[in-house]
């Protein structure tokens, strides 16, 4: 059997490939397609199919598979990721799920909301001393997200290069096999080290708090590992693309500066279009289930193709266009049903904190380059932009 090679360079940096939306808007809205590891796998693209998909206990988020769908040709076997909520499937994943969840309450994210204040603050305060044009992925969209998430799991800021470093290694598809491997080890002996130093000296932190409830520290291990990847490039990312979005639109950036309500759906549209982790939700298929007419074989790999379902138009008016305003929570960017994004109140948060403390900050914040001139990033996991020079005004 053929099936066209999985197309994922975006032609228009918020749309999804033409290819998912042409999938997207046959009969079925399912089609097969050659992923980059060779599998032929089931593509959803429709935001009803993939929600269907992301509820039903038949398909497993069991990333050791080897018919879970991959974007490489070796299978990665990484021993970190073992004991990992991302693939537990039930039962296991509920009890795993609960003993972390508290964490990331949106009381608990209330209680971080000065300390991070205070990280954006500080990192505008240092652009704004340092020359123009400044990137503002360095100087605000990776750091931010970096820090938070190390102070929250109690890793020392300065190995926060180390792991940006690194994880940024592990989501490139243009890492090798092997660079994979050294990142992972290099990383699993850092936070080995780490969690048997807060097990000797117990720290009051994320990690440091599972092993007092008594968790197993290989547990503990995964759990930090799979906190600090998904913790760091995501929201840096949307921090990026949302900048941009913001600067292109000086109209509602004004509604938005003199009416902060208007922030959290602005980001929850910004979510929508970018989906940012557009394959996250993807599943193996372990008994035969249909979708949509379709009839998926025990041991299908299933691409979710989510830009395409959260662009649907049989989900969203206007699918196509950004609405800042449009508030639709029903989209699929953080992932929906038992693995839905943990960290997605950080996210919000964080994103929450930096538009608002950014734009007001420095009104005159301009694009030093057009906006589609930028590197948009297509060689990733998750989608981004590599570099976004910003300038502004001398203070009046
Ligand atoms: C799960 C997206 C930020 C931690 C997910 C999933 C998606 C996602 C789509 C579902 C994966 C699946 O179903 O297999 C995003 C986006 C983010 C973001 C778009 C930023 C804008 C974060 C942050 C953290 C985090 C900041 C942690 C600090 C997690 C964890 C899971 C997860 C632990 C797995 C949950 C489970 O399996 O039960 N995320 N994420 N994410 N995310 Fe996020």
């Amino acid at each position: 059997m053929t099936a066209p090679a999985l197309q994922t360079t975006r032609q228009c940096p918020y749309a999804p490939p033409e290819e998912h939306t042409r999938i997207r808007d046959t009969d079925s809205g399912i089609s097969q397609v050659t992923l980059p590891s060779g599998q032929i796998a089931w593509a959803l693209s429709r935001l009803e199919h993939i929600r269907a998909m992301l509820t039903d206990p038949r398909f497993s988020s069991d990333r050791r598979d080897p018919n879970f769908p991959r974007f490489t040709r070796e299978q990665p076997s990484f021993d970190i990721m073992r004991r990992s909520i991302i693939q537990m499937d039930p039962p296991e994943h509920g009890p795993a799920r609960k003993a972390v969840v508290g964490e990331f309450t949106v009381r608990r994210m209330a209680g971080l909301r000065p300390r991070i204040q205070e990280i954006v603050d500080e990192h505008i305060d240092a652009m704004l001393a340092g020359p123009r044009p400044a990137d503002l992925v360095q100087a605000l969209s990776l750091p931010v997200p970096s820090l938070v998430i190390c102070e929250q799991l109690g890793v020392p800021y300065h190995d926060h290069d180390f792991f940006q470093v690194r994880s940024s290694a592990l989501l490139s598809r243009a890492t090798t096999a092997e660079g994979r491997r050294q990142s992972v080890t290099e990383l699993r002996d850092y936070l080995k080290d780490l969690i048997a130093k807060k097990a000797a000296e117990p720290t009051d932190d994320l990690l440091g708090r599972q092993l007092a409830q008594g968790n197993d520290p290989e547990d503990v291990l995964s759990l930090a590992f799979l906190l600090l990847i998904a913790g760091h490039e995501t929201t840096a990312n949307m921090i990026s693309l949302g900048v941009v979005t913001l600067l292109e639109r000086p109209e509602e950036l004004a509604a938005l500066r003199e009416d902060p309500a208007r922030t959290l759906p602005a980001i929850e549209e910004l979510l929508r279009v970018y989906t940012i982790a557009e394959f996250a939700n993807s599943r193996v298929a372990v008994e035969d289930v249909e979708i949509g007419g379709v009839t998926i074989r025990a041991g299908d790999p299933v691409l979710a193709m989510s830009n395409a379902a959260n662009h649907d138009p049989l989900a969203f008016d206007d699918a196509d266009e950004i609405k800042l305003d449009r508030g639709a929570r029903n989209h699929v960017a953080f992932g929906f049903g038992i693995h839905q994004c943990l960290g997605q109140n950080l996210a919000r948060m964080e994103l929450q904190i930096v538009f608002d403390t950014l734009f007001r900050r420095i009104p005159s914040l301009r694009l030093a380059t057009p906006a589609d001139k930028l590197a948009y990033k297509d060689d990733v996991l998750i989608y981004g932009i590599h570099e976004v020079p910003v300038t502004w005004d001398d203070p009046a």
